[in-house]
């Protein structure tokens, strides 16, 4: 039977963070059954559509799916065990604010069915968390990592470095900090995310108007750097740009579904999916806003607003861009079998030589320098 993963997009937020793109609006509570009503129509909509699958994962993201009810997330988990065929070792994980994470929530989290929650500590220091528009403080991230290590079997940790505040960059000694005290707190999982600046987020207007929010590429690079070399040392692996694990078993399985270019549905507003059948791959995307989302099943009995037919060229990129993010990398032959063209061997060579490319048998992998530099070296390599 082949994989599937089921993401659950939840798009409300309590307040909007003003570096944040996705697809979030103002939380209203009093909407929350209509759109979980919603998501479970469209679930069984996919089931029509997948056929009998293998379910590896159910990940609820956002938005803010730690302001779910409990009983909303058990319904949600109970119809996809239902309607997919769980996998041993079904993986079921949440995002979670610090500000939700209190011992009484995690244990009906954990009563409803998730046994990972990737907690947006963002950082440890109070006035970057000010800046970053959080809701939370230092003191709140702390505990909340150290109540969900208590409870959740899995627990990560997200981080963001490589912004500018009132005209300081960050430093590395204090990239060093948040390093250094997420590891105190026994997580097996960190995500350790540059600060991109997003066109359409407030930081996108103010970097416009002349006001630095983020650091530029050297200092960045030095900041990564850094976070590779410290966690490493503490006995953590990055099997991913952003991504690092102490054990095989603390790494993100859904994750694994999008970069291995394993299928996936995506419910709730604005969720994308992709989905295969008999060898014709669909990239799909849920209506945008909550109420579009729910018309839009109440009309057709799914939410999907765009259903593409992706080219075997557009699945050899997507195969490529994705695969070469993770240590695993990518097999020559496959991309050869889904785009239909080979790789430029000259513009590959170059790279290899440069050391930002591996290639060992049919295995494509990039180097830690190349991860550096992964977005120009994929698109250089999709280029020829
Ligand atoms: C989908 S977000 C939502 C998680 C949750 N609502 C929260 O904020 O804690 C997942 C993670 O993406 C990261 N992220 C979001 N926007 C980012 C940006 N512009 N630059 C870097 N990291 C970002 C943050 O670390 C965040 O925790
Ligand atoms: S970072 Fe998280 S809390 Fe902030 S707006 Fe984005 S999804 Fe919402």
């Amino acid at each position: 039977m082949d994989k599937i993963g089921l993401y659950v997009h939840w798009p409300y937020c309590s307040r909007i963070c003003p570096y944040c793109d996705f697809n979030i609006y103002k939380n209203k509570s009093e909407n929350e059954e209509a759109l979980i009503e919603a998501i479970l129509v469209d679930m069984r909509y996919w089931r029509e559509q997948s056929g009998a699958r293998e379910l590896v994962s159910i990940h609820f993201g956002g938005g803010t799916p730690s302001l779910l009810s409990a009983k909303n997330l058990k319904r949600i988990i109970s119809l996809a065990q239902e309607l997919w065929t769980a996998t041993t070792d079904l993986e079921i994980g949440m995002e979670a604010n610090p500000n939700n994470v209190s011992v009484e929530n995690l244990l009906e989290w954990r009563g409803a069915g998730i046994e990972r929650v990737s907690i947006g500590v963002q950082s440890f220091h109070s006035d970057v968390l000010k800046f970053l528009g959080r809701d939370h403080d230092g003191q709140q991230a702390r505990g909340a990592i150290e109540e969900a290590v208590k409870i959740m079997p899995r627990v990560s940790a997200d981080l963001i470095y490589g912004w500018t505040l009132d005209g300081t960059r960050q430093s590395c000694a204090n990239w060093q900090e948040d390093l250094d005290a997420v590891l105190a707190l026994g997580v097996t999982h960190i995500s350790a995310y540059q600060l991109t600046i997003e066109k359409d987020t407030a930081f996108g207007y103010a970097t416009r108007r002349g006001i630095e929010k983020a650091v530029d590429n050297d200092l960045s690079a030095d900041l990564y750097e850094l976070g590779l070399d410290v966690l490493t040392k503490a006995g953590f692996t990055q099997y991913e740009v952003s991504n690092f694990a102490r054990t095989d078993a603390a790494r993100s399985r859904h994750n694994r579904v999008y970069w291995q270019g394993l299928d996936y549905i995506g419910v709730g507003p604005g969720a994308h999916g992709r989905l295969t059948n008999d060898g014709v791959r669909t990239a799909t995307i849920c209506a945008l806003k909550p109420d579009t989302y729910r018309e839009h099943v109440a009309e057709h009995g799914h939410g999907m607003d765009v259903c593409d037919v992706l080219s075997g060229e557009d699945w050899g990129q997507e195969y490529l861009l994705m695969g070469l993010r993770i240590t695993e990398g990518i097999s020559l032959a496959r991309y050869q079998e889904l785009s239909g063209t080979q790789l430029n061997a000259d513009t590959l060579n170059t790279y290899i030589d440069a050391g930002l490319l591996q290639l060992e048998n049919d295995t494509l992998r990039a180097t830690p320098s190349g991860r550096l530099v992964l977005d120009r070296l994929s698109h250089e390599l999709l280029l020829g």
